[in-house]
């Protein structure tokens, strides 16, 4: 089901990714006499707004806000963090099909690039629940962050900074799938930061602590401009 969409579009999404935007500034650049050919230009922040539209909307949505299952929302994510994962993509530390394929043709300046653009997407406004929330796991999800310290890392609203990622109104199952894998050490981190507070966390800990993450009050949603 999911699965198989991303899979359709990430095929479509590494042929429009063939050549990197900034492998295309460089073609288009006038020959020789124009500018010395150690200076190639690099795209501009429009070029990279246009490029997350045509390429990476389909999948993480047009304002970075994805509805699609196993697609992390994009929306204010620091663009530092950002730059760290496109970076293990592309070095094929931080596997996943779609988006190996996609940054395999990136050069340096496209990596910040899209990172620099996705760290404008403002993060949307808190909304109320759809369904009634289920006390008792919060306050369980609530002494389980405690104890782990992860709003020590993540902020008390959950909004990241730097390397940190935003993980406040981040998809519930991307977050479980995230954590499981630092926990089953199949997703590198670009740093050691994810190991100790996953360390000792069972199955049934880490789906009440996405519980507890997506639903946490009062915290920004990240996606879906303003
Ligand atoms: C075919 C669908 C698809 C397309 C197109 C796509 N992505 Fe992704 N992206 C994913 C999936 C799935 C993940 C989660 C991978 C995982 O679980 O490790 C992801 C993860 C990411 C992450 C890591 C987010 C985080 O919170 O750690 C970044 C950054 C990212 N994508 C940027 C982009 C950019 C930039 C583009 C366009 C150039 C793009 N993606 C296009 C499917 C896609
Ligand atoms: C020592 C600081 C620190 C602590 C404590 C910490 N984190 Fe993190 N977290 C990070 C950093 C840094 C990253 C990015 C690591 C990487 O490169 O993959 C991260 C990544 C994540 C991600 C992946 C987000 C994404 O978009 O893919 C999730 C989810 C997460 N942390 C949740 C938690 C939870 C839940 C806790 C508590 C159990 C916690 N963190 C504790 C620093 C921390």
């Amino acid at each position: 089901m999911g699965w198989r969409r991303i899979a359709a579009i990430a095929a479509l999404a590494s042929l429009a990714m063939a050549a990197s935007p900034s492998a295309l500034a460089q073609a288009k650049k006038p020959a020789a006499a124009a500018r010395p050919a150690s200076a190639p230009a690099a795209p501009g922040a429009a070029v990279y707004a246009e490029q997350f539209r045509t390429v990476c909307a389909a999948c993480h949505g047009p304002n970075g806000r994805s509805d699609m299952p196993g697609v992390p929302v994009l929306a204010g994510q620091p663009s530092l963090y950002t730059i760290t994962q496109l970076f293990l993509f592309r070095e094929g530390r931080r596997s996943n099909e779609a988006m190996t394929a996609i940054a395999k043709t990136m050069k340096d300046d496209d990596l910040r690039g899209f990172s620099d653009f996705i760290g404008t997407l403002p993060p949307v406004q808190p909304t109320a629940p759809a369904e009634p929330v289920d006390a008792a796991r919060m306050s369980r999800g609530q002494a389980l962050a405690q104890q782990q310290k992860c709003l020590f890392c993540h902020g008390a609203d959950l909004s990241g900074g730097q390397q940190v990622p935003r993980i406040g109104g981040q998809r519930e199952e991307y977050l479980r799938e995230s954590l499981n894998g630092y926990r089953t050490r199949t997703r590198a981190g670009y740093t050691q930061a994810m190991i100790e507070p996953v360390s000792g966390l069972t199955e049934d800990d880490v789906d009440t602590l996405a519980y507890y993450i997506a639903r946490l009050p009062g915290v920004a949603k990240a996606g879906s401009g303003n």
